[in-house]
């Protein structure tokens, strides 16, 4: 856990928290290992005498008290499944405080003592308005294959995306190789780069196009060059969709112009966002949920669950919600260095 003074407490020290119930919901854009934190917050909920019931498709399914029971039982088979069993949406209206404070008595009057919301920034700021509005307690489990959340090194699903990713790349390759193409991949993460990074580095990209990488259509062009130049008949340029899914091909009709190249373009796009979860994201899923129940029965809340030096702790909201987490440089230079 973070420093005892950071994290703030729904119950007086030394006292035990009121913790018979709590309500867990996903959020937001769906990410594999949802489910295995899910799985997680229940079994380790049961465990210690705490009844755990699931809100359906997020805010949207609490607001209509759309609740299911949920028993070790009902986790079977949920481990190893993409996607997230409880559903998810996005609700704009939640930005309306008269629309919270509908969602907080509902909160009370299904008698949930707590709320563990798995999801991503978004989803975090309107829970951590249930405690700052409401004094509903709430843990936030980071779950977005985008990994662009502060304060945590790795959000569930990252690793599965960036796999996935990196699965198709190589099958690209193969195409590229046999015609001697240029390729570019669009990669998921909105306006973050950290899918388009670990993508690049692993299936070495000759150049990655993200918000925090300087690089320029023509260093793109400057570097296939020298790459035909030293015999490389084919390249693979990786992008991030940023704000607009498609962006990719308005690369390739300015790479066209510019140099004449003809580049295919694939959008991977939702194909990132299912599959199996991988081992990694399933055991961060699995010791985040367990983490959040600890964190509620020592009485802390307004806190997400991070992973920090291999470690599992719970950090403040407050420090999390809003800041954005860069792609260090040396990643970048890394890549750069490695695609020559
Ligand atoms: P993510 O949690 O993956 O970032 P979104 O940004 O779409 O996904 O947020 C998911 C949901 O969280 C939104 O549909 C809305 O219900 C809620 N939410 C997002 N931002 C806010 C906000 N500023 N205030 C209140 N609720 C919000
Ligand atoms: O936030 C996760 C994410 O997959 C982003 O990478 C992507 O831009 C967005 O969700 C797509 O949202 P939707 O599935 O609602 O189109």
């Amino acid at each position: 856990m973070s420093e005892l003074s950071d994290l703030d407490r729904f119950c007086p020290e030394g006292q035990a928290p009121k913790l018979q119930h709590i309500g867990v919901f996903t959020s937001g854009g769906d990410a594999p290992g949802m489910n295995a934190a899910i799985r997680s917050v229940v079994r380790t909920g049961i465990q210690n005498g705490i009844q755990v019931t699931g809100i359906r498709q997020g805010y949207r399914g609490l607001l209509a008290s759309e609740f299911e029971p949920l028993d070790s039982r009902r986790m079977g088979n949920t481990l190893q499944r993409g996607g997230t069993f409880l559903k998810t949406a996005r609700l704009p209206e939640f930005k309306d405080s008269n629309i919270r404070k509908k969602a907080a008595e509902i909160v009370r009057d299904a008698g949930f003592d707590a709320l563990v919301c798995i999801g991503g920034d978004g989803s975090f700021t309107g829970a951590r308005l249930l405690w700052t509005e409401h004094k509903i307690p709430v843990i936030g489990i980071p779950g977005t294959i985008d990994n662009d959340i502060f304060g945590t090194e790795a959000t569930i699903g990252f690793d599965t995306a960036v796999n996935a990713a990196v699965e198709a790349i190589d099958r690209i390759r193969d195409t590229a190789d046999s015609h001697d193409r240029l390729f570019i991949v669009e990669v998921m993460g909105r306006d973050s780069g950290f899918i388009a990074i670990e993508t690049g580095l692993a299936a070495g990209a000759e150049e990655i196009f993200f918000t925090d990488n300087p690089v320029t259509v023509d260093d793109a062009i400057d570097h296939i060059r020298r790459g035909i130049t030293s015999g490389k008949k084919s390249s693979i340029l990786i992008a991030a969709e940023g704000q607009k899914p498609g962006r990719a091909y308005d690369l390739a009709e300015s790479i066209r112009k510019k140099s004449g190249f003809e580049a295919k373009v694939c959008i991977l796009g939702h194909v990132l966002r299912g599959g199996a979860p991988t081992v990694f994201d399933r055991n961060l899923a699995s010791r985040m949920g367990a983490g959040a129940i600890e964190a509620l029965r020592r009485g802390y809340c307004d806190a997400m669950m991070a992973f920090v030096r291999g470690r599992i702790t719970a950090v403040p909201l407050r420090e999390v919600i809003g800041k954005r987490k860069h792609v260090p440089a040396e990643w970048i230079k890394l890549a750069q260095t490695l695609s020559n």
